[in-house]
């Protein structure tokens, strides 16, 4: 695969979202702040900053409104915020945002428990939100959960999960994040899932994955997604977003783990590892938990002298 060159990926930072959501400390606006800076100095490039959804929800994000204005703003640089009703659309746009994302998953059981509301609902939902980021030249994802296995009712079939993704790109999301909430999946999986999105009509470079290493197949899970010829892959530095009643654990992909494989494989991302792993460093020592990805572990490898690559 080193053959195909500087062939370019995008590297879509979850860590300030998806990992600080489901960590039982809450950080004050100051400490996400400037993990975010460092991510951005790190050469992280699309950062999911925060989400404008409901504080009693998830009260670790309830600051997303004094947050979001005060981020470092460089024209290359995209915080989109999570969005999940006309409220957190108003809040965000009062906050700057100018990039959103809506979710839903392929399960009424998980999208029931998530954000209150039938998959069919929520998909009548997301429509008028879409639309209004449209209207004002937002850049538009939406996530599929529990793409690949949803705790509570079990397997998902991935007619289900294509057939949801081409309705919410009808509705006007430019971007279909299929996600492994649960971090069940495996490479065949991911693979049929392109396929039978491309046959749908939807074509991979509308697609990205949202792996969770839960069960330690995600980067196998990113291998098969690079091949199948998907080009976005979402990560966590630090692999924060463990479960919060499970300190330690690791949930979701680490970017520091998927930047080293990128790297390996001669893939551009724009990502700098050492400052992926100052970042890294910053927040685990932020949530009070020791560093337990692979690569930050490990540090990285010179190719040219043998050595580890750490910094901290
Ligand atoms: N921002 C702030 N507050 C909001 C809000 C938003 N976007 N949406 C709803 N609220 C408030 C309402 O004002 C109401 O407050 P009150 O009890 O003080 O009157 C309360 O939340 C309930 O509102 P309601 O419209 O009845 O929504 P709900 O209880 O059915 O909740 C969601 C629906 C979607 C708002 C809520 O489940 C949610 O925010 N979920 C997000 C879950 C999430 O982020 N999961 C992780 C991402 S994968
Ligand atoms: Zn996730």
């Amino acid at each position: 695969m080193a053959g195909e060159g500087r062939e370019r990926v995008r590297i879509y930072e979850v860590g300030p979202r998806d990992g600080l959501q489901a960590e039982a400390t809450t950080l004050s606006t100051e400490t996400k702040r400037r993990f975010i800076g460092l991510l951005v100095e790190a050469g992280l490039r699309e950062i999911e900053a925060t989400s404008f959804v409901s504080p009693k929800a998830i009260p670790q994000l309830a600051d997303a409104d004094e947050l979001l204005p005060t981020l470092p703003r460089r024209d290359e640089v995209r915080y989109p915020v999570l969005v999940p009703n006309q409220r957190g659309l108003e809040r965000a746009e009062a906050a700057g945002a100018d990039a959103i994302a809506v979710f839903t998953a392929a399960t009424d059981a998980y999208a029931e428990h998530n954000i209150g509301m039938t998959v069919a609902e929520s998909l009548r939902a997301f429509g008028p939100i879409l639309r209004a980021a449209n209207d004002r030249g937002w850049w538009t994802r939406a996530y599929v959960s529990t793409a690949f296995g949803c705790p509570y009712t079990g397997r998902v079939a991935p007619e289900r999960v294509v057939d949801l993704a081409l309705r919410l790109a009808e509705s006007g999301a430019g971007e279909i994040a299929i996600s492994d909430t649960i971090g069940v999946g495996v490479p065949s999986q991911v693979g049929e899932l392109v396929v039978r999105a491309a046959a749908a009509g939807l074509p991979e470079d509308r697609l990205a994955f949202h792996f969770h290493d839960t069960r330690g197949t995600a980067l196998a899970n990113v291998v098969a997604g690079l091949e199948a010829g998907v080009r976005c892959f979402d990560a966590s530095t630090g692999g924060i977003g463990g479960s919060p009643f499970a300190p330690g654990t690791t949930g979701n992909l680490a970017t520091e783990d998927l930047v080293y494989l990128l790297d390996g494989l001669g893939y551009e991302h724009g990502a700098d590892l050492l400052g992926v792993l100052t970042a890294a460093r910053f927040i685990s020592d932020a949530l009070g938990r020791t560093l337990l990805t692979k690569v930050g572990q490990a540090g990285g490898w010179d190719p040219a002298t043998g050595r580890p690559i750490a910094r901290g």
